[in-house]
């Protein structure tokens, strides 16, 4: 059982995708962590983010190992605990260079589908899980939701440490860039249910999720 969930930044991803696995007593892989874990080691390891064959270079030296329980989502870089600093400003604004890296999207991919091999049944969520990682996922869901909705949760998520006009213009700007990306873009899989959040409660788009994954689950 593969539960891929997939969508931009804001869009209530994470809550949801964590709220599901709880619920339906499934792990839980979040691989936007682990892009961010790659983009963390490269900032504090010297190697600059912009440069595509630096970042390629150095992309099997990091140790990246995430838990996948959903009620304790950890990540460690090399051992250390890296859920605090991959939320970071500096990490947001670097990550989606470093993830446009092929040789990044590989090594991320592998470990991947390794964690969804060891486990009884998975959520993932990212932005290329139902048309890359997984194209043969038992679900498939992306979330979406109007500019205004997302930069207005991902502002209140900062603590107000950034507006909400400056996040809804930081939120476009890396949409276009996971969007633009040659390789395994932000993609809607043309057998996923698009899920517009804007005008639902988290509550709501959990049941919506729960209900598509056990209407699968009978089926099968
Ligand atoms: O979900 P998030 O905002 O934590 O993801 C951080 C970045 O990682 C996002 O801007 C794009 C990248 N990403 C990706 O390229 N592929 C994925 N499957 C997940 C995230």
């Amino acid at each position: 059982m593969i539960v891929a969930i997939d969508g931009p930044s804001g869009t209530g991803k994470s809550s949801t995708s964590k709220a599901v696995a709880a619920k339906l007593g499934l792990s839980y892989l979040d691989t936007g962590a682990q892009y961010r874990a790659m983009t963390w080691w490269m900032l504090n390891n010297g190697v600059d983010v912009d440069d595509a064959v630096a970042v390629a270079d150095a992309a099997g030296k990091p140790v990246i190992v995430s838990g996948t329980d959903p009620a304790a989502p950890a990540i460690t870089v090399d051992g250390e605990d890296a859920s605090g600093p991959i939320r970071t400003q500096e990490v947001t604004a670097a990550v989606s260079a470093v993830s446009a890296v092929p040789e990044v999207r590989a090594r991320m991919v592998e470990v991947q589908r390794a964690a969804a091999t060891s486990s009884d049944g998975i959520v993932v969520e990212g932005r290329d899980i139902g048309t890359t990682v997984f194209p043969e996922a038992t679900v498939k869901i992306f979330l979406t939701a109007s500019p205004e909705a997302r930069a207005a949760r991902r502002s209140g998520e900062l603590n107000g440490a950034q507006s909400v006009a400056d996040t809804r213009a930081a939120l476009i700007k890396r949409d276009a860039a996971d969007s633009g990306r040659t390789t395994s873009p932000l993609a809607k899989a043309t057998d996923a249910v698009e899920v517009d959040t804007t005008q639902l409660s988290l509550e709501q788009v959990v049941e919506r999720v729960v209900t598509l994954v056990e209407e699968k689950r009978d089926t099968r």
